[in-house]
């Protein structure tokens, strides 16, 4: 069938993880759960493009340009799961599959973090796992994309 095509979001302050909390986020940096990400996809047979931003409309413009190229989306919308309108309906507008993932579990943490706009757009949500909740998604994410691509 081919590779599938993968975009992977991670929203506002996960640049700085490693640093950031990480009693919460954990020790792992952006650059080491993206390298974890790119060995998985090969052995799956993906191809990810992966990009980070902690601006709303640069996120809104990459999910945009996906549905040229993507097959699926995993995207960890930091803060912007818990109130942007725009990232979501960017989700909806594209159509593609997408896989919602936090590191944290952010049922278990302070009221505000409860709610996800995103979720009501995403195939399912992932979370509280660490870095496993990327593996988890991509795994996710690869059998959404084949099943898309069968259609
Ligand atoms: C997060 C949870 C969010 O509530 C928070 O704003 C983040 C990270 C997570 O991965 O656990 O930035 O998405």
């Amino acid at each position: 069938m081919g590779k599938v095509k993968i975009l992977v979001v991670h929203g506002p302050n996960l640049n700085l993880l490693g640093e950031r909390e990480p009693q919460i986020y954990g020790r792992a940096t952006l650059d080491e759960i993206n390298s974890a990400l790119n060995t998985l996809s090969e052995e799956l047979d993906a191809e990810l493009k992966i990009v980070q931003s902690n601006h709303e409309g640069v996120l809104v413009d990459e999910i945009h340009e996906a549905r040229r190229w993507a097959d699926a989306i995993i995207i960890n919308p930091g803060a912007f799961t818990h109130y942007s309108i725009a990232l979501r309906d960017a989700l909806a507008a594209v159509g593609l599959p997408v896989v919602e993932v936090h590191l944290s579990n952010i049922h278990a943490r302070e009221e505000f973090r409860r709610h996800s706009v995103i979720a009501p757009v995403a195939v399912g949500q992932i979370c509280g796992f660490g870095v496993d909740s990327y593996l988890l998604g991509l795994r996710a994410a690869v059998k959404l994309a084949r099943e898309r691509k069968k259609e």
